[in-house]
């Protein structure tokens, strides 16, 4: 299965992800990495992997429905069968939900539905939540809103900060994403919880 990932930034689960896939913890193939800003750490990553790359910056385009377009087509280029949200800081429009809806999954870094959106780790501990964790679901047209496939779970230390926290929520997520992945990608039931102790 070809698998296309999208990034903005560090890319600790595009890695995350190409090791599993290269050690075989995890089906499929990554065949394109498209990000919406160049000079980002993903992308660095993706070319020293020898992973083509591609870059559609919304400020290219007249309004968001072309930026949309262009980006299900940078998608489609690759071939891609499953699309992976991999710290992707926008949400996708129309036409590349109807082009690859059912088939997008984003990973995000709390227990939706609580703490959608930005800043999600400060989210959590603003509220007083005791636990925290990352989901991975299906990407629909809402932010973060999507069917859940699976959740990692981990306590909130009294004294974390939204750093601290969001590293090891991200360990976590390093760890579920490429299961969620490849029981996609292989035909299996994606449903899962990781539960982690610390
Ligand atoms: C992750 O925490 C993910 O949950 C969120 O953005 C972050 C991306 O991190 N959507 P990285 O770029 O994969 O390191």
């Amino acid at each position: 299965m070809r698998i296309a990932v999208l990034v903005s930034g560090r890319g600790s689960n595009l890695r995350a992800l190409a090791e599993a896939i290269g050690d075989h913890r995890c089906a499929g193939a990554i065949v394109g990495v498209v990000a919406d800003r160049p000079g980002c750490d993903a992308l660095a990553f993706a070319a020293k992997r020898g992973i083509p790359t591609s870059v559609v910056r919304p400020q290219d385009f007249d309004d968001r429905e072309r930026w949309d377009a262009a980006l299900a087509d940078a998608i489609a280029a690759f071939d891609a069968e499953w699309v992976v949200l991999a710290g992707f800081l926008r949400i996708v429009g129309p036409e590349v939900l109807a082009r690859f809806g059912g088939r997008i999954v984003n990973v995000h870094p709390a227990l939706l539905p609580s703490f959608p959106g930005l800043h999600a780790p400060r989210q959590a501990i603003d509220a007083g939540a005791t636990v925290a964790g990352c989901t991975v679901h299906l990407v629909d047209a809402g932010v973060d809103t999507g069917p859940i496939l699976a959740q990692g779970v981990l306590p909130i230390r009294s004294d974390d900060d939204e750093t601290t926290l969001h590293a090891r929520i991200q360990r976590l997520e390093h760890r579920l994403l490429p299961a969620v992945v490849d029981a996609l990608v292989t035909g299996r039931s994606p449903r899962m919880a990781l539960l982690m102790g610390d």
